[in-house]
């Protein structure tokens, strides 16, 4: 059983912008990019997204952070991802493209994701992980943005606190667990889950949430 605390939504969401394309798969509901959004805002640093598909919540990270850079990151092949999971991949030359015209945005678009020597520089303060969901696949980009001494808010979505049958294919939860991650909070009615890594001294803006 995972010893995490439920958190609830600030009263102080940002609106979120429309998107450019309202046709573009939507893979994280609304009030968890609000969510997402009013985090990077109380973080100090910039935003990494692991896995941006076609930016969607990329395009709206960037509007409400504009002092922020926001990279984002989607790769080019689908070579060891669970079956489920392949069709979420852009299509060729496309990834992040709802978020291209964002001034405060850098896309990277790699054949097998983020290396730790490409995270080192960029002065990230929080992390939104959502990119592979094998057990495997989180276990690498979580250990590269550590390698890389990426220090911050971690949020790590479909982290699935419900055991649906459906989304066995989906190990995050499997894997965030083995972190012994204490608090790890989980945003109600949502499947984001986001701890702290040694984040030194500062409010704890998240453990006000707690339910
Ligand atoms: C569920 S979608 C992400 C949705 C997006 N975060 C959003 O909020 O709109 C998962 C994405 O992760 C990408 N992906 C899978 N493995 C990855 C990896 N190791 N590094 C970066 N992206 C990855 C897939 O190509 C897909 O676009």
């Amino acid at each position: 059983m995972s010893n995490y605390k439920l958190i609830h939504l600030p009263a102080d969401l940002p609106s979120i912008p429309q998107p450019v394309d309202p046709s573009a798969p939507q893979y994280t509901a609304p009030h968890e990019i609000a969510f997402l959004c009013w985090c990077a805002q109380h973080c100090p640093g910039n935003v990494l997204e692991i896995g941006c598909n076609y930016g969607r919540t990329t395009q709206a990270l960037a509007r409400t952070n504009p002092s922020k850079t926001v990279y984002a990151v989607d790769r080019t092949t689908i070579s060891g991802l669970a079956p489920e999971q392949i069709g979420e991949t852009p299509v060729f030359g496309l990834a992040g493209r709802l978020a291209w015209k964002e001034p405060n945005v850098a896309l990277f678009n790699l054949p097998n994701g983020i290396t730790p020597e490409l995270i080192s520089e960029l002065k990230v303060g929080m992390v939104f992980i959502d990119g592979d969901h094998a057990y495997e696949g989180v276990k690498r980009d979580t250990d590269a943005l550590l390698d890389a001494d990426v220090r911050g808010l971690f949020v790590w979505h479909d982290y699935d606190i419900l055991d649906n049958p459906d989304r066995k294919w989906i190990e995050v939860r499997r894997y965030v667990d083995t972190l012994s991650l204490s608090p790890l909070y989980v945003l109600e009615n949502s499947t984001a889950a986001c701890a702290w890594i040694a984040r030194g001294t500062g409010p704890d803006f998240l453990g006000e949430l707690v339910i």
